[in-house]
């Protein structure tokens, strides 16, 4: 890994309050990822699931989390299964989790090989009477591919008819919702790798360069400071590729007059930060481009002081609408009939401003975290409004990741990256 290794309380800690929410003689396991095929021999490169990441910190590929609080032997109320490893997989694939280091990572103090789980679990299985089962159960998941943890499921199912089946999803995504402050930080620490790379490419974008170098100037700023790269597909779009919301191309000639948006985060131990900015090509803002760039500005900045304990997400949406409904009155691109007139599922500003201005981030950038009972404090969001005017070739969007806070205004993790006009320009012209 390239982060520093994370203080074991953090999974300690997250393992409690899963435990603390298990049935009586439940057991709960967590697989890993596959490591994905390409063809021929070659992979996709690891991406550990989050969730037993969460729960033991164990980065590594062929690992099972088992959580059995009422185990009659305490030593296996917490087990961590892993791949055994010798001296010939130390040579061909480098260092692997011996069952020491597995304790030092994990806090948890049995570590058995992976070979052993079904005879371990089966033994396990007598004592118990219920299993939670890790689905995916995000709102916003596609997923086609059967993970190691389906076929876990389906297996278990068949092994063990007579027991009952429950969920870990909905108790996942209430403790990943409100971070630690040891992820608080994690967090922070990918923003501060972002702003680095945002800071490098203000002294590098100028008309002519192409959008895939800002792209590997940002790669070059992530590697170095620890980060396996970015946390999701970047988004570098000048002019109107701009106004394509999922645009990751990043083939297109920067060019004189435009401008630059970026949806680009870097991830740190397995943390997301996602970040827009928008800058001009050439180092300075059209009074057009700058009208629309402070519309969106007051946008997220009143949006950001809405998110406090006790928002309600879909409710904050729809006060979000009502500042750009303003905000685009006072462009000029919509006009009070437009208002009036409007359908509530469709309101007249979604046609400039299409997509959601928040989402929880995490160790997914689209986070699991509740979304419709109040908001609380420690949930980490974006805030990212955007005004897209295909028909003048301009697209501005500005997202900040900020800490919900008991009393007061979140905290930005993203307050030292530049944002206001005067200073992006007076960078990019230094
Ligand atoms: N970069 C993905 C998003 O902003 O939601
Ligand atoms: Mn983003
Ligand atoms: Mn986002």
């Amino acid at each position: 890994m390239k982060y520093r290794q994370i203080d074991n309380q953090l999974f300690r800690k997250n393992r409690k309050k899963f435990m603390s929410q298990m049935k009586a003689k439940s057991i709960a396991v967590f697989n890993s990822n596959d490591v994905y095929p390409i063809g021929a021999d070659s992979t996709m490169p690891f991406e550990q699931h989050r969730d037993i990441f969460y729960l033991s910190g164990a980065d590594q590929e062929e690992t099972i989390l088992v959580l059995f609080p009422d185990a009659m032997d305490s030593k296996h109320r917490e087990i961590l299964f892993v791949r055994e490893t010798n001296a010939h997989i130390a040579v061909w694939e480098g260092e692997k989790l011996t069952k020491e280091k597995a304790t030092e990572v994990s806090g948890i103090a049995t570590i058995y090989w992976l070979s052993d789980f079904e005879k371990v679990f089966f033994d396990l299985m007598t004592e118990a009477e219920t299993v939670y089962f890790n689905t995916n159960e995000h709102y916003r998941q596609a997923v086609e591919t059967q993970t190691r943890e389906d076929r876990f499921i389906i297996k278990c199912k068949q092994d063990f008819p007579a027991h009952q089946w429950a969920k870990s999803n909905p108790i996942l995504q209430e403790i990943r919702g409100v971070k630690e402050p040891e992820e608080t930080s994690l967090l922070q620490e990918a923003c501060a790798i972002t702003e680095k790379g945002f800071r490098r490419i203000l002294g590098f974008v100028k008309p002519g360069v192409w959008e895939y170098e800002i792209e590997a100037e940002y790669l070059h700023e992530f590697i170095r400071n620890r980060s396996k790269g970015f946390a999701y597909t970047p988004i570098v779009a000048s002019g109107a590729s701009a106004n394509v919301l999922h645009y990751i191309e990043n083939n297109l000639q920067c060019k004189d007059g435009d401008l630059l948006l970026m949806d680009v985060g870097a991830e740190y131990a397995n943390y997301s930060s996602d970040m827009t900015r928008t800058i001009p090509v050439n180092g300075k803002f059209t009074a057009r481009q700058k009208a629309v760039y402070e519309a969106v500005l007051r946008v997220k900045d009143l949006a950001t002081a809405l998110l406090v304990p006790g928002t309600i997400w879909a409710e904050y949406h729809k006060e979000v609408g009502k500042l750009m409904t303003a905000e685009l009155l006072g462009l000029g691109l919509l006009d009070k009939a437009d208002v009036q007139n409007e359908d509530e599922n469709w309101p007249a500003y979604k046609k400039y401003f299409m997509h959601g201005t928040s989402h929880h981030l995490g160790l997914n950038t689209h986070d699991y975290g509740a979304l419709k009972t109040p908001m609380k404090a420690n949930m980490v969001f974006t805030v990212e409004p955007g005004i897209y005017i295909p028909g003048e070739n301009l697209g501005i969007r500005l997202e900040d990741d900020v800490v919900i806070q008991e009393h007061g205004a979140p905290i930005n993790l993203m307050k030292n990256i530049p944002i206001e006009i005067e200073e992006i320009e007076s960078l990019m012209n230094a």
